[in-house]
């Protein structure tokens, strides 16, 4: 190919995954160069790995709450897809949130953080929950002052920090470790590169009617999710379950105070998604099966046989990977 034709290609497989994302498109229109909506994960970022030992120290430290009850991964159990599990996750003095707590696991590859994306980086992300009266309580201060009475922590730090244990570090330290957190090697990034037998005749039959109903008008890109905002019940509105203390959640709205934002939420990555039950925003949805049919539902507004759905599930499945061992 010319470098005129290339570039030209090129700048149209542009035009066509910005078209893509325009609200409610049901159109497939995939990457020419990967001819498909959705594409492999990244490897690993390079990081020193000093940092990124510190960072797995702190992401399981207790002490960043306020009475030394919960870490991160309290709430964000790499073990188990990197959340807890719960409808609502519970924080200090047993309080709880309003939302599912999402998964860590490919965090970094989103577009945005938090379901209504309110902040657009990790390293803002992560003072929310350290401060967040119903996640760790802390107040930054007092814990760099516990901290620092670590000796053993304070050399660690130094180690990799001149200055030693600063609140910017400490960020530092743990957004190195959540960018670490990619679940490489899943049956179907090897189908997309081409692998033969990656995955079953089933899953890539769950795959194609996943691209031809429309799921991945929504649920594309490396994290098949995570790169637009979308309502949920964009053709049969979506009934508004009565959450824990019965306040309505406005989803992107409340970050921005956009009308027609009222009820979008970040399109969910589906990477990993056989882990990371209950589903949606306020983990309403037990079962993954009950997810997909709600989406069908909701989303698609046709329905589709029950082997479809099986497929789809097959297909969900091989999208899971794991975080490399020494991660967890
Ligand atoms: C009490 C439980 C709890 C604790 C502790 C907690 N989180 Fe979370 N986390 C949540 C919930 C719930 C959300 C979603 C909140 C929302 O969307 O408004 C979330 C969201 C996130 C996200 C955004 C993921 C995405 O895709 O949007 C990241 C990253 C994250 N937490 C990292 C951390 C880190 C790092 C810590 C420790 C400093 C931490 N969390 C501590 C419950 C918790
Ligand atoms: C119009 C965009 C759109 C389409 C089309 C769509 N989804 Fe979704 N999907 C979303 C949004 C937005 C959410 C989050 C909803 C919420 O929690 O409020 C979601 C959530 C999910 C979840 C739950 C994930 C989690 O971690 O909680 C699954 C599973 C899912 N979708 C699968 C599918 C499947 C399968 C299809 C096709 C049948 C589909 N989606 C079609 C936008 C879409």
């Amino acid at each position: 190919m010319s470098e005129k034709l290339f570039i030209f290609w090129h700048y149209l497989s542009r035009l066509a995954t910005v078209l893509c994302l325009c609200a409610n498109c049901t159109l497939v229109l995939a990457t020419p160069s990967a001819n498909e909506p959705i594409s492999p994960l990244p490897k690993r970022p390079y990081a020193h790995p000093h940092i990124v030992q510190l960072g797995k120290i702190l992401f399981n430290d207790v002490r960043l709450s306020r009475d030394n009850s919960i870490s991160c991964a309290a709430c964000h159990n790499l073990a188990k897809g990197g959340d807890d599990g719960q409808k609502t996750s519970t924080g200090i003095d047993g309080k709880r949130g309003t939302r599912n707590a999402p998964t860590v696991i490919n965090s970094s590859l989103n577009m945005a953080q938090f379901w209504d994306g309110r902040v657009n980086s990790l390293s803002h992300q992560v003072m929310g929950p350290i401060t967040n009266p119903n996640e760790m309580g802390s107040e930054w201060d007092s814990l760099l002052e516990k901290l620092r009475k670590d000796l053993e922590l304070s050399a660690q730090f130094e180690r990799v920090y001149a200055d030693g244990i600063t609140r910017e570090n400490l960020i530092d330290a743990l957004v190195t470790f959540e960018r670490q957190l990619i679940s490489n090697n899943t049956p179907f990034d090897k189908y997309l590169q081409g692998i033969p037998n990656s995955i079953s005749a089933f899953a890539e039959q769950g795959y194609k009617t996943f691209k031809q109903i429309g799921c991945a008008a929504c649920h594309q890109g490396k994290n098949v999710g995570g790169n637009m905002y979308q309502n949920f019940g964009v053709v049969i509105p979506y009934p508004k379950p009565d959450s824990d203390d019965n306040k309505e959640d406005y989803g992107r709205y409340e970050a921005t105070g956009k009308e027609s934002d009222r009820y979008k939420f970040r399109v969910p990555s589906l990477r990993n998604v056989t882990e990371t039950a209950p589903y949606f925003h306020d983990g309403s949805e037990a079962t993954l099966e009950g997810a997909v049919r709600k989406m069908v539902h909701h989303q698609i507004g046709r329905p589709i046989d029950d082997e479809s759905v099986r497929a789809i599930l097959a297909f969900l499945k091989t999208l899971r990977g794991e975080v490399s061992g020494d991660l967890l």
